[in-house]
């Protein structure tokens, strides 16, 4: 969507993966997470958004037909909370959905179908920075008209909001054949669950769909689980690995106030941050791929080459490549920056690691 927003993949923290409709869902927590972006040098390295996720609101809208913020989980209102995450100098995130109630919660809570330009005045009211747009209870009411109501009443909102449609794919004609000029970004795909064949499927949904993403429209595969527990860290390096090569979202979906040294760690890999970001948002396609070695690749906008080696096998296994199979040819000699050992070397052309059990291997190839 051309409205000067996303220009790279949006980079933030949603509580959805960590909490669902917990009760550990709250005022506290979002404060937390914030406070923890600063703390852990998160907001340094790119992370900006702070994003809720479903069961913020009361079931029923008030008697001016408004959302109103759950009364136990946010006591002081939505707006404080944007606010208090303004503060810190981060933005501000909020969900509903594109139909008559939204996914969860006892029948879900009020929609946006037919209150579109109330609640984005409303979101706009808070502070809103960045609205997801869910799917459920939209009474089969066609798809792009549903989220083009949206995007017109976010425009006309008085304030510059993201757009993340979370469509997931879901009907035909497919959400990112027309997403381009609708949203900022768009769910290709069901919702990620913690574990390696939820992960990895996400990857290969988005596999033949790198021509549909560029600067102010994104692929999204869901979000991040990184931290979550039910992935060892070579499978989480693996997901924020292929994450970085797809110019997927960087949404971290655990609860960041208590993260691992070995979770941060993976979040705050600079020089991935810098593939995912990087400014000319060409998402990775794949170089080749036969029994559970995959190879991906994308172009920089300085003209290196970013290039994953995958293996899904469960023993380790020697993932190889060339150069010119990724796009640069023409040169005698070529550096490689492993990015997550840092370790540097050269080669006339060879691309090849020993990659372990599920796990990936990612250079930064550089003529010369
Ligand atoms: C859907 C979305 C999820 C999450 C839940 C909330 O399942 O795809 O990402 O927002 O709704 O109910």
């Amino acid at each position: 969507l051309d409205n000067g927003l996303l220009r790279t993949p949006p980079m933030g923290f949603n509580n959805w993966n960590a909490t669902h409709c917990d009760a550990s869902f709250n005022e506290s927590m979002v404060k937390g997470v914030a406070d923890a972006f600063v703390s852990l040098g998160l907001k340094d390295v790119g992370y900006e958004y702070v994003n809720i996720d479903d069961c913020w609101a009361e079931p029923s809208r008030n008697a001016n037909g408004d959302l109103v913020p759950n009364r136990t989980r946010f006591p002081n209102g939505i707006k404080a909370v944007a606010d208090y995450v303004h503060s810190k100098g981060l933005k501000f995130g909020i969900y509903t959905s594109a139909g008559t109630k939204t996914c969860n919660g006892g029948g879900g809570f009020p929609g946006a179908l037919n209150h579109e330009k109330q609640d984005a005045k409303l979101f706009a009211s808070w502070g809103v920075d960045y609205l997801k747009y869910d799917n459920c209870n939209n009474q089969g009411v066609d798809a792009q008209q549903r989220y083009k109501a949206m995007r017109d009443a976010l425009a006309a909102s008085g304030r510059k909001i993201a757009y993340s449609i979370c469509e997931w794919g879901q009907t035909d004609p497919k959400v990112w054949t027309w997403g381009e000029p609708v949203g900022n970004l768009w769910r290709t795909t069901g919702d990620i669950s913690d574990t390696w064949s939820s992960m990895i499927g996400k990857v290969h949904i988005n596999d033949d769909l790198a021509r549909y993403a560029g600067p102010g429209h994104w692929n999204d595969p869901d979000m991040l689980e990184v931290g979550n527990g039910g992935m060892t860290a070579t499978e989480y390096r693996t997901h924020f690995s292929l994450w970085a090569m797809m110019a997927a979202p960087l949404l971290i979906g655990s609860d960041i106030r208590n993260a691992s040294a070995t979770t941060t760690s993976i979040l705050k890999n600079t020089d991935l941050i810098a593939v995912d970001q990087d400014t000319l948002g060409k998402q990775a396609t794949i170089v080749s791929s036969s029994g559970g070695k995959v190879v991906y690749a994308r172009q920089l906008a300085n003209g290196d080459r970013a290039v994953a080696l995958l293996n899904e096998n469960s023993s380790s296994a020697t993932v190889s490549t060339t150069a010119s199979a990724i796009g640069l040819g023409g040169s005698s000699s070529y550096r490689l920056k492993d990015l997550w050992s840092k370790a540097t070397t050269t080669t006339t052309g060879a691309i090849s690691a020993s990659v372990p059990a599920h796990g990936t291997v990612v250079f930064r190839v550089s003529r010369g």
